[in-house]
Parts: structure tokens; C-alpha cells; sequence
């Protein structure tokens, strides 16, 4: 018997070669080892985003992107949070579970507080809309980032209070996190990331490659432009880009379009893939990943109905 495993991807613009050496690569290379679940967080999104068509352009990205970095839809329920109104359903009833002070720890709610943002009551509630994502499918693995840690303590705590409360229902999940690579450096050295604007994109066409490789932060002194070696890494091993760094010592720009050529000759294929998935494939995809997961999903919560006593 396979283990039950659901991770979700916030819809939210152009991935990032960190973003797939980090956690895509990672999911991709086991997802077949688990009864898969993978989730577009698109009502989670609804905590920042405000714009529709940013929004429904960013949900058929992410689908061809999971395509793209190389998930096989048959091999996995691939779905939309929004399709299945059991998560907020759900989310509702933990939410009248845990108490607010309790919600207040929660570290990414704080850190918006903290830079002085007003945040609203849905990303004060997040964590109890993902442990209902995580509780709804039975999970018991959840691969996450280092970030949703405290993400996968708040659903064991809400499967623990319902437990508590109403009768065994729920199981309590456990955080995969990947630690495949430690941190992926962007072109300025810091850790690659958005907010940082100093990301290399994965599926960005060969010039936009080029160009932000181009711009990876050298210093003049010294025979190896040490941040490009840093994400040149990545994409050989050891051996060969020792043999490569030493035939070309002190030519950064040779290094530079070697990592081009290496980038590109990974990226390319994947990008062949994602760019053969049209919109209505998209919409297939998610259509059958509706049903098969509502299908789950409904027959959760009526047990979960019975348990509390709206079913009468
Ligand atoms: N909060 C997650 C993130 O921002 C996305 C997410 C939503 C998720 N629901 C989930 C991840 C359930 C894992 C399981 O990355």
C-alpha cells in the first residue's frame, strides 16, 4: 500500500531554477512512490492576489508547469482547491476549533504584521484552509518547503482537537521536507527568490536565460567567478566542472555561456513538454482531477458531518 501524500503550489507567477532544484526535481524524482495528490492553492491565493485575469492566467501556468517539470496527470489526482468546496467546509469547522491567540503564532502571519501590512482574515485563518486541504485526502505526507513547517504543526493540531472533540476522524500528517540541494544561490550570491529579483527563470526562453546569467555578480579578482560555479553546480558533477573551471580559469565569460549551454540543454526538453500543453489539456486535467478528488472528498465529510452533528 502506498502512502497518501497532497502538496499545493500557490499560483503566483514565472517559476524559478531555484524554485525547481529546491522542490520541484525533488517531488518529481518520488511522487510515484505515494498515492499523489497535488493541489493548485487557488483560494489561497485569494489572500494577496486581486487581479482576475493575473489569476486565471496563473492557474493554467501552474498546471503546465507541473506537466512541464515532468508529473504525469494519470500518475496523480492533479486538481484545483476551488473545485472542491469540501476544503472551506472544512476549514470552517477547524476554525471554530482553535482558538485566536493560537492562529496569532503562526510565523508567516507575524512576518506580515511585522512589515506593517493590515492583513486580512484570510491570512489569518491560511493555516486552518490548509490542514483541511492536508486532513480532507487522509494524508499522512506532505512535502513542503522549510517555510510550511509550522504549516504541517497546525494541521496535526487541528486533526488532534477534532479528534479530541468529536471521535477518532482524522490522521495527524507528517512534513516531508526535501533537502536535496540546500540553497540554490541567485545571481547576486543570496539565496534565489522573487522578493530578492535575482532569479534565473526555468521556463523562460533561451535569451532571458542567457541575459540573467549574464548578469550573475562576478568580482574581478580571482580565477573562478565563485556564483556562477555556485549554481553551475546544479547541472554537473563535480568532475567535469572542475576539469571545466580549470580550462577556462579566469574567463568568466566562457563559464558563463557554458552555464547557458548546461541550463539549456535541461531546461530545453522541459520546456518542449510545457509548451505542448494547450489550455483546453489544461482544462481536461483539472476536470478529471475534480471528480477524482471530490469523490474523496465528499465521502470524508460525511463522516466528518455525522461526527459533529450537522448531519441529522
Ligand atoms: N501554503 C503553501 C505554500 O505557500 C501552499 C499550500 C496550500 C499547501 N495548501 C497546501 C502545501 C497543502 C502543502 C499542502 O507553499
Amino acid at each position: 500500500m502506498k502512502k497518501r501524500l497532497l502538496t499545493g503550489l500557490q499560483p503566483s507567477g514565472a517559476l524559478h531554477i531555484g524554485n525547481y532544484f529546491g522542490a520541484l526535481k525533488p517531488f518529481v524524482d518520488e511522487y510515484e512512490d505515494f498515492e499523489s495528490h497535488i493541489m493548485v492553492a487557488d483560494l489561497h491565493a485569494l489572500t494577496s492576489v486581486r487581479d482576475a485575469s493575473v489569476l486565471r492566467q496563473n492557474i493554467i501556468d501552474v498546471v503546465k508547469d507541473y506537466i512541464g517539470v515532468g508529473i504525469n496527470p494519470k500518475k496523480a489526482i492533479l486538481f484545483k482547491q476551488s473545485d472542491v468546496p469540501e476544503h472551506t467546509e472544512l476549514a470552517w469547522m477547524f476554525e471554530c476549533l482553535v482558538t485566536v491567540p493560537f492562529l496569532s503564532q503562526a510565523h508567516a502571519y507575524k512576518d506580515k504584521v511585522a512589515k506593517g501590512l493590515e492583513p486580512n482574515a484570510g491570512l489569518f485563518n491560511y493555516p486552518m484552509l490548509m490542514a483541511a486541504d492536508i486532513l480532507l485526502y487522509d494524508t499522512e505526507v506532505v512535502p513542503v518547503g522549510e517555510d510550511q513547517r509550522q504549516h504541517i504543526e497546525y494541521a496535526r493540531e487541528a486533526a488532534t482537537k477534532f479528534n479530541n472533540a468529536f471521535g477518532e476522524t482524522f490522521v495527524a500528517p507528517q512534513e516531508k521536507i526535501f533537502k536535496a540541494v540546500g540553497v540554490v544561490p541567485g545571481v547576486d550570491g543570496q539565496k534565489m527568490s522573487k522578493s530578492y529579483k535575482n532569479t534565473i527563470p526555468l521556463f523562460g526562453s533561451r535569451d532571458e536565460i542567457a541575459k540573467a546569467v549574464m548578469s550573475i555578480v562576478t568580482d574581478s579578482s580571482g580565477e573562478r567567478p565563485v556564483n556562477v560555479y555556485a549554481i553551475h553546480r546544479l547541472f554537473r558533477d563535480e568532475a567535469s566542472l572542475e576539469a571545466l573551471y580549470t580550462e577556462h580559469a579566469g574567463k568568466y565569460k566562457n563559464l558563463k555561456e557554458a552555464l547557458i549551454e548546461d541550463i539549456e540543454a535541461m531546461v530545453g526538453p522541459m520546456r518542449e513538454r510545457r509548451d505542448a500543453v494547450t489550455e483546453d489539456y489544461v482544462r481536461t486535467i483539472l476536470k478529471d482531477g475534480a471528480e477524482r478528488a471530490r469523490e474523496r472528498a465528499s465521502a470524508k465529510m460525511t463522516v466528518v458531518r455525522k461526527a459533529v452533528g450537522i448531519s441529522i
